[in-house]
């Protein structure tokens, strides 16, 4: 993937779809975040036993459905039976796990970016980095392409030999030793960090790289003030209520 020359993506991107507001990874936190004016959405992506990619953030069904069990186990026929919005609130008992391609579809049809954290069950990896990144390839038809990260470096490999044209970033919660070697090998355009590993040291390193910089879960708005004026390209928030996009 060749570096862009402007990043195409907007600063402020909502975590889940719309933070905590709504049941996260549900297509009505996707509404809930672009009627409070999101233009982009992080989204945590996985695969069920057969081979479908659903939004679901945990390995295990117990938090946000009321499904039990690991996730990898269930076919999509199962899953796609689950409620998984009455553990939020009651307005939200029925919503379902959306299927990428739901949120692919709600994406192009409202103009948004996506970011999709390719986040596998251990052991699956690969076969969600090669499964999501080409249906991703296949699927999608809005400008700019999806923005794919993960803290697996093996899902990143994977997508890259299925789909290279489409970006990828790798997610770190602390800047490892070998952070420039992954980002290279892995033919990275971003770093996605968590919030306190941004430093001006981090943030100037990461630039001199020719790697975009961006911050997860920023809810804090002294927090925003600095990675601001570090110059992130990119803070992802659950707090869409208050901060503007
Ligand atoms: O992609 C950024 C952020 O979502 C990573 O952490 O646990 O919220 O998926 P997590
Ligand atoms: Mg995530």
């Amino acid at each position: 993937m060749m570096p862009f020359e402007a990043w195409p993506y907007p600063r402020w991107i909502a975590h889940r779809g719309a933070g905590r507001l709504a049941p996260e990874n549900t297509l009505a936190a996707f509404a809930l975040g672009y009627a409070h004016g999101y233009r982009m959405f992080e989204c945590d992506v996985r695969l069920s036993a057969d081979g479908h990619a659903f939004l679901l953030h945990d390995d295990r069904l117990e938090r946000t459905t009321d499904g039990a069990g690991e996730a990898l186990q269930r076919t999509w026929t199962e899953l796609a039976r689950l409620d998984a919005g009455a553990w939020h609130s009651a307005p939200y008992a029925g919503e379902r796990l959306p299927l990428l391609a739901q949120v692919l579809d709600f994406c192009s049809a409202h103009d948004c970016a996506l970011n999709v954290e390719l986040k596998p069950a251990p052991g699956d990896a690969r076969r969600t980095g090669t499964t999501v990144a080409a249906q991703i390839a296949r699927h999608w038809r809005g400008s700019p392409p999806p923005l794919l990260s993960s803290f697996e470096p093996a899902a990143l490999e994977a997508a890259a030999l299925a789909a290279p044209g489409l970006p990828r970033a790798l997610l770190l919660e602390h800047f490892s030793a070998d952070w420039r070697e992954a980002t290279a090998r892995l033919g990275c355009v971003a770093v996605v960090a968590e919030q306190t590993a941004w430093t001006s040291d981090t943030a100037l390193a990461v630039g001199a790289a020719g790697l975009r910089r961006l911050a997860y879960t920023v809810n804090d708005d002294a927090e925003a003030e600095r990675l601001v004026a570090l110059g992130l390209d990119g803070l992802i928030t659950d707090r869409v209520d208050h901060f503007r996009a």
